[in-house]
C-alpha cells in the first residue's frame, strides 16, 4: 500500500515514515524542507520537496503515484511563534489542510489520517482527557488543528474515511539513534534540559514552581515518538473515522523529569526558576483508551525510556 507522508522530514513524521516501512508499507515522502529534514529520510524513499499549499502538484502525485492513504505531517507547530506570526500558522496549518483535502477529493483517495494535538482541548478542566472534552485551544496553533479536524469532518461527505490523532507530549527519539527531535529554535522540555547537562545549551529555566500540583511544576503526559508512528501505521490501515487521543494514561511533573534526566546522565540539570509561560495548562494527561479500543494501540515505552532515547540521540 503506498502511502503520501506530508511533512516526513519532521520529527514524528520520519518516525513514521520508518514504522510504515517496518510495516511493509510504501511511503512516499513531501515536505518543503523548512522545518524539516532531508537526512531524517530513509536513502531509497522517494522524495518531493514541495509545500503543502501546491494543490495541482499534490493531485498529480496523489494520482501517478497511485496513492491509496495520506499521513498529513506537515504543519507549523511552535506554541510562542504562532501569536507572533499568525497568518502564516492559518495559511499553512488550516490552508494546507484545505489544499491537501481538495487533491484528496480530486485524486479520489480513500483515506487520511492527520496530525492533531491535545493543545486543541486548552486548559483542560478534567485529571484526564477524553476525546469527547471540551475543545477550547488557548493558542493559535491549537485553533488551528481544531479547525483542521472540523474541516476534515465537514467535508469528508463518505467520499474518504479520515482519522485525526491528537497526541500529548511527543518526546524521545528512535532506538539507533539516528533520528529525534531537532527543532529550530528548540523550546521543548527534554531536549532543553538534556542540552543544559551537555554544555551545548543555557541553563534550563523552569516556567514556574507555583501552578496547582503537588510539586508546584505543571504535569504533562509524554509519549514515545516510536508508539506515536505505530498509532499512525494502525490508523491508515483502518476505515474508522474521527478523532483519537495519544497518550499514556499517566503524567510526570517538570521536577519528575529533570530529577530522571539527573539520573539517567548521572550530571545536575544547571537550571533556573523563571516564571509560569502564559497559557501552560497546570496537567494535561490523556486518556488513550477509544485509542486501544479502535486501534489496538497502547504506548510501550515509560518515560524512562523516552529520557533514555533522547539522551542518546542527543549525544549522538
Ligand atoms: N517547560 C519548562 N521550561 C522549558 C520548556 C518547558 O519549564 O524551557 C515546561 C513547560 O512549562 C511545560 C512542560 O515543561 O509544563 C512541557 O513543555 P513543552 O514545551 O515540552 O511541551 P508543551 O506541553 O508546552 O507542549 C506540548 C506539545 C505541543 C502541544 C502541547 C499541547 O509540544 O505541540 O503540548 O498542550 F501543542
Amino acid at each position: 500500500m503506498r502511502i503520501l507522508v506530508t511533512g516526513g522530514a519532521g520529527y514524528i513524521g520520519s518516525h513514521t515514515v520508518r514504522a510504515l516501512i517496518e510495516h511493509g508499507l510504501e511511503p512516499i515522502v513531501l515536505d518543503d524542507l523548512s522545518r524539516g529534514h532531508r537526512e531524517f529520510i530513509p536513502e531509497g524513499i522517494k522524495f518531493f520537496e514541495r509545500s503543502i499549499l501546491d494543490t495541482e502538484f499534490i493531485t498529480e502525485v496523489l494520482v501517478r503515484e497511485k496513492i491509496e492513504g495520506v499521513i498529513h505531517f506537515a504543519a507549523l507547530s511552535n506554541i510562542g511563534e504562532d501569536s507572533r506570526i499568525p497568518l502564516k500558522y492559518y495559511s499553512v496549518n488550516v490552508g494546507g489542510s484545505v489544499s491537501l483535502l481538495s487533491a484528496i477529493s480530486a485524486a479520489g483517495v480513500k483515506r487520511i489520517v492527520v496530525s492533531s494535538s491535545a493543545a486543541v482541548y486548552g486548559l483542560a478542566k478534567k485529571d484526564v482527557i477524553h476525546e469527547e472534552d471540551e475543545c477550547a485551544p488557548v493558542s493559535i496553533y491549537g485553533e488551528t488543528k481544531l479547525i483542521m479536524e472540523n474541516c476534515l469532518r465537514a467535508c469528508s461527505n463518505q467520499k474518504y474515511s479520515w482519522m485525526a490523532l491528537r497526541y500529548f507530549n511527543a518526546a524521545g527519539a528512535a532506538e539507533d539513534g539516528k533520528i529525534g527531535e531537532k527543532h529550530n529554535p528548540e523550546t521543548h522540555l527534554i531536549p532543553l534540559a538534556l542540552k543544559a547537562v551537555m554544555g551545548s545549551g543555557n541553563p534550563l529555566t523552569i516556567f514556574g514552581t507555583d501552578h496547582p500540583t503537588p510539586d508546584g511544576t505543571p504535569i504533562r503526559d509524554y509519549v514515545h515518538v516510536d508508539d506515536l508512528a505505530e498509532a499512525h501505521v494502525a490508523a491508515i490501515l483502518s476505515k474508522e473515522s474521527g478523532v483519537v487521543n495519544l497518550g499514556t494514561g499517566s503524567g510526570n511533573s517538570v521536577k519528575d523529569v529533570l530529577d530522571l534526566i539527573e539520573e539517567i546522565t548521572g550530571t545536575k540539570v544547571p537550571m533556573l526558576i523563571g516564571t509560569r509561560r502564559a497559557g501552560d495548562p497546570p496537567k494535561l494527561v490523556a486518556s488513550f483508551d477509544r485509542a486501544f479500543q479502535i486501534l489496538k494501540w497502547k504506548p510501550r515505552k515509560d518515560i524512562r525510556k523516552i529520557i533514555l532515547s533522547a539522551w542518546n540521540w542527543e549525544q549522538s
